[in-house]
Order: C-alpha cells, then sequence, then structure tokens
C-alpha cells in the first residue's frame, strides 16, 4: 500500500490478536512500528518477530506512567495511531458490577480519548498530516446482550472519531474508525463454539473472520489509498452487520 513506508505507527494491545496482525501488517509494509501492550517484551517476543524498525513500550495504557512514555515517544515523530486495546467484562445491566463498568470504560473509551488527544497534538505540531483509527465494534450498531458496557465505549468511539474528524481535517489529520465482527482472537475464546458457530452462520459470508482481514482495513485507512476518507466507520464483518 502506499505511503507507508518509514511511517512512525502507533499501535496499542499489540501484543495479541488483531494488535498483533496490525503490528506485522505495518511492519511489511515498511513503518515503524511502536508497539503498546501489558507484557513485558520478553514474555511477547516482539523483538524477535520485529527485529528492526520496532519499539516496544510496556505499560497499560490506563495509567498515567504508560500516558507519559508514549507521549515522549510521539514527540520524535508520529504519522499513525492505532487504537486497538480493548477488554471484556460482561454482564447483564443488572448484574453489573461498578467495577465491570469502570474498567472497560477505562480501557476502550477514556484511554483511546486520552492517547488520541495527544496524538492530536504532535500532529499538528508536526504539520504533516496524519492518521487516527479506533477499534469499534459491530455490537456498537447494534449491541449485544450482556455488554451494555462494552458496546457503550464501542459506540463511544465511532462518535470519537466522527467529532475529531471534523476538528482535526483542517490539518490533514484523518479519523476513522473500524468495526470488526466476530474475529478469532483470544479475546473471543471465553465464548462457546456454539456461539462462535452460530455468528459464523449469521454473517452472509459464513465465516469468523481473521485478526490480518482486520489489520489490513487500518493499513488502507492510513495509507494514501485512503487519503480521502475521514470520520467514517468502516465495518469488516463478512456482512454480519447489514
Ligand atoms: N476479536 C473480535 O471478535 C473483535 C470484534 C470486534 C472488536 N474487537 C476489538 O478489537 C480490539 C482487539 O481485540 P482482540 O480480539 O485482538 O483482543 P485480544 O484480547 O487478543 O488483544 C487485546 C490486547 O490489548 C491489550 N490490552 C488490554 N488492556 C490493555 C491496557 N489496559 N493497556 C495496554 N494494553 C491492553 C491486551 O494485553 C491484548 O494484548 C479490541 O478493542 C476489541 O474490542 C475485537
Amino acid at each position: 500500500m502506499k505511503g507507508l513506508s518509514n511511517k512512525r505507527v502507533y499501535i496499542t494491545g499489540a501484543a495479541s490478536g488483531i494488535g498483533r496482525a496490525t503490528a506485522q501488517k505495518f511492519y511489511d509494509e515498511g513503518s515503524e512500528i511502536i508497539l503498546i501492550d501489558r507484557p513485558s517484551l520478553k514474555e511477547t517476543e516482539l523483538d524477535v518477530v520485529f527485529p528492526q524498525r520496532m519499539v516496544y513500550i510496556q505499560g497499560d495504557v490506563t495509567t498515567k506512567e504508560t500516558l507519559e512514555k508514549i507521549d515522549a515517544e510521539m514527540k520524535k515523530g508520529i504519522d499513525v495511531v492505532v487504537n486497538n486495546a480493548g477488554i471484556t467484562r460482561d454482564a447483564q445491566t443488572i448484574k453489573m458490577t461498578d467495577e465491570q463498568w469502570d474498567q472497560v470504560i477505562s480501557v476502550n473509551l477514556t484511554a483511546v480519548f486520552k492517547i488520541s488527544q495527544m496524538a492530536a497534538k504532535h500532529l499538528k505540531e508536526q504539520n504533516r498530516g496524519g492518521c487516527i483509527l479506533n477499534a469499534a465494534s459491530v455490537v456498537a450498531h447494534y449491541g449485544n446482550f450482556g455488554q451494555a458496557n462494552y458496546v457503550a465505549t464501542k459506540a463511544g468511539v465511532i462518535g470519537m472519531a466522527k467529532t475529531m474528524a471534523r476538528e482535526l481535517g483542517k490539518y490533514n489529520i484523518r479519523v476513522n474508525a473500524v468495526a470488526p465482527g466476530f474475529i478469532k482472537t483470544p479475546i473471543i475464546d471465553t465464548m462457546p463454539e456454539k456461539v462462535i458457530q452460530m455468528m459464523a452462520e449469521k454473517s452472509p459470508l459464513k465465516r469468523i473472520g481473521e485478526p490480518e482481514e482486520i489489520a489490513s482495513a487500518y493499513a488502507f485507512l492510513a495509507s494514501d489509498e485512503g487519503r480521502f476518507i475521514t470520520g467514517t466507520c468502516l465495518n469488516v464483518d463478512g456482512g454480519l452487520s447489514i
């Protein structure tokens, strides 16, 4: 894809699933990748997988300490940020604890805002455009049983992308969301096989997705080929949401 080589690309939640596949995609396109996640580098072995053009920031995106490390790195340059880190803490509304609500909001929504705000400041100062991408979900469009917290965050990051797109367009900073359908990653490992099969059957393509299929969407939106796209939410879901 055009325009990704030598770009400085920040990816949160890069040690697993979609984040990991996204790191691979941008790396293969020649980008310099700055990966952020909670496990140690030793545990992830990301330095073995990506022997060059890779910086690893170990930390929790909800903490001030990690945000300061990201900010310090962004001062050295930034072109793209993929706000991918996300968690679920499912419970029906009546049974949902404050802790379950707060945890999901702080990772999936507040950290996305803070990292995007930080990125926007640096991108504006650099004055060479840029791209902010948020991980939404198809459930943002139609809700999901037991996920009031998660769905609120995923609908939230779509609204956030549209608002930031309006505010930052004049600096050629584009802001978009990607809404994956059901994708084969550890986040859905806790689901019963029957539910996964049912979701696959529901989609017109009759299967769940692969992490690489989401990574391609991020790369396209961040590339020069996506240069006229801003404020949108791209559904990458095998047609699940239609
Ligand atoms: N897998 C799916 O079916 C699916 C569908 C729709 C949306 N999504 C979204 O895509 C994103 C990636 O999902 P995935 O399936 O690859 O999940 P995953 O659990 O495989 O990976 C998530 C990564 O985020 C990291 N992370 C979580 N909390 C963090 C924190 N506080 N600080 C730093 N890193 C943190 C985890 O350590 C993990 O490496 C999430 O935002 C998720 O909501 C996934």
